[in-house]
Parts: C-alpha cells; structure tokens; sequence
C-alpha cells in the first residue's frame, strides 16, 4: 500500500538532487548512487502520512520528507566507512566508499546533510514560521544530541556490556530521533494548530515506532540473509556491537518489538479527530518488516 507513496518520494528527491548538484561531478554521481538507487523510504513516506493525518496532501509535504531522507541517506554511507561499521553492501550494492572511495564518501554525506537544510528553506509550501520549526526539529535530531550521538554512543559501546537502560537510549539516538522528526515535521505541515495533547500523543507513536524500527534492524541482522537485506546480514556480531537481541536474546528483542508496537497503537488512540490508520498501518509493517 505504500508503493505509490515510495515511487512518489522517488520522483521527487531525484528532482531535488539533480537541481541541488553539480550534476557531472564525481560529488553528484555518488550522491545521486547512495540515495536514489535502493531504499524502503521509511522515513519520507512518514513525513506524508502524518502530515495526511493533518489534512495535509502529500504534495505539500513532499520537501520536508526528501529532507528527511537526505539526512538518512548522509548518515547510512558514514555508518558504513571503514571507520565506523566498515560494510561492503547497502542496499544491494557496493558501499559508496566502495564504489567511489573513502573521501569521496564522505564529501558525499557532508553535502547530502547541506542539502537536506538548503531544501527546506526552499519550500514555500510551508509559513515561514512552520519551516524555520522544521529546521530546528530535523537539526536537533540529527546532531550532538540526536542520531550523532547515538552514533557515538555506539562505537563507545563496541565490547562492552550495556544495561537496558542504556542500550535503549542509543538505539533512541541513533535510530529514533530521525523517526520522531519525521512524524513531527509531517504534523508542522499542517496550518491549523495542533493541540497540546495531539502533539503529546504523536510524539509517544514516534518515539515507539522509533525504537521499534531499531529492534527490528538488529533481529533483522540476525534471522535474516544478506540477500534479503541488501547489506551484510550478521553484520552486528562480527562487529561485537551492543544490541537487543545480544543482551535479551531473539525472543526477549521480539516481545519488546510487540510491546512498542502496542504502544505505538495505544498512543494513535489518544488523536480520536485525526485519521490515523495510515500510521497503524506503518507501525504494523515496521514490526513486520523482513527487510
Ligand atoms: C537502516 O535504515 C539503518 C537504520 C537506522 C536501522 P533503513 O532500514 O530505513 O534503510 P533503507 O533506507 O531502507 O536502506
Ligand atoms: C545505523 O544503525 C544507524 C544510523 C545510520 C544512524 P546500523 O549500523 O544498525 O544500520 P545498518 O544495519 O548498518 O543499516
Ligand atoms: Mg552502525
Ligand atoms: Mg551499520
Ligand atoms: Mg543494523
């Protein structure tokens, strides 16, 4: 059901590279390899979905969703260099370092996470208000206390025993924040005001999901093939990285996967005047997930 919104988003974000690059350049043929050959789009197609739940037609969120996807595509080619988690496969091919080289890689996620804000401030869709709350939003999701520092935390954590309670929080850095700026930069697209409670009930749906996208990703990593996935399944063991299913086990991570789930639903249930079946929906395929 989320095909039309993902060939959609594919569209649109291959306009958006091809006017933000200097097409012809090395930069933009990794740029242009890294973010539009591959992807589920998870993220975009929950930028539309909330901003729909808003009364807001996929057409008017479309720049805040390639925004977001920008900022991911950015943060899976670092997440894969050799001095992070050192992969060869991400969605079916060869790693952008690979395929071009280390430098190049790099330059490439720098100018992907430029563009995702230059973009933003382009779209006139969006009151000069609303847009200048997005950038805020996606920038603190994605800095030093955002995906960055779940980033970290996780290299920190190479080896080492962590609690729960501090698995939980890398995971909500890491994977989470960039979730919950989707679903946030969706509802501020909307020109009516949202009420304190929705807000308050869209972000405990986010957050839920958030996480749950992440605890997913690592059971994933280890029932699933590399085929299947697109990028080197077993990835996480061989690295001795900290995850759900190491510290609980398959089915500790797979019952923690259900009970965020029901969260995620439970929280859809405190916006009775919005029409949210379209974020149930998204919830129950990130559980679901097999790739
Ligand atoms: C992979 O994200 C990295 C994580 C944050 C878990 P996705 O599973 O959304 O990757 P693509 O965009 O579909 O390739
Ligand atoms: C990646 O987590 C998180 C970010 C890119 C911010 P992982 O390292 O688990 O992602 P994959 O499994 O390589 O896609
Ligand atoms: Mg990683
Ligand atoms: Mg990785
Ligand atoms: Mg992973």
């Amino acid at each position: 059901m989320f095909e039309d919104y993902k060939s959609f988003i594919d569209d649109e974000l291959q306009k958006n590279i091809h006017q933000l690059s200097d097409n012809g350049s090395i930069l933009a043929r990794a740029i242009h390899y890294s973010t539009l050959l591959g992807g589920k789009r998870i993220r975009p197609i929950l930028v539309l979905l909330s901003a729909e739940s808003f009364g807001v037609s996929k057409e008017q969120a479309i720049i805040p969703a390639c925004s977001v996807e920008l900022i991911h595509a950015y943060s899976l080619i670092h997440d894969d260099l050799p001095s992070m988690d050192d992969d060869d496969l991400r969605r079916g091919q060869a790693t952008c370092h690979r395929a071009f080289d280390e430098a190049t890689a790099i330059l490439a996620g720098d100018a992907l996470q430029a563009m995702a804000f230059e973009l933003l401030t382009q779209d006139s869709n969006i009151p000069p208000n609303n847009r200048l709350q997005m950038i805020q939003a996606l920038s603190r999701a994605c800095g030093a206390k955002g995906m960055v520092l779940g980033q970290s935390i996780d290299f920190e954590s190479v080896g080492r025993h962590l609690s729960l309670e501090q698995l939980e929080n890398m995971h909500k850095h890491k994977t989470g924040a960039l979730i919950e700026a989707s679903i946030l930069l969706g509802a501020l697209c909307s020109h009516t005001s949202i009420s304190f409670a929705e807000e308050t009930a869209l972000k405990k749906y986010a957050q839920a999901i958030g996480l749950a996208f992440q605890v997913q990703d690592d059971i994933l990593d280890i029932v699933s093939d590399t085929q299947t996935l697109g990028k080197t399944q077993g990835a996480d063991a061989a690295l001795n990285k900290p995850t759900y299913p190491a510290l609980l086990g398959l089915d500790g991570a797979r019952s923690k996967l259900m009970s965020l789930h029901e969260e995620a639903l439970n929280s859809l249930n405190n916006l009775p005047d919005r029409d949210t079946s379209k974020l149930e929906k998204i919830s129950h395929f990130i559980v679901q997930r097999s790739l």
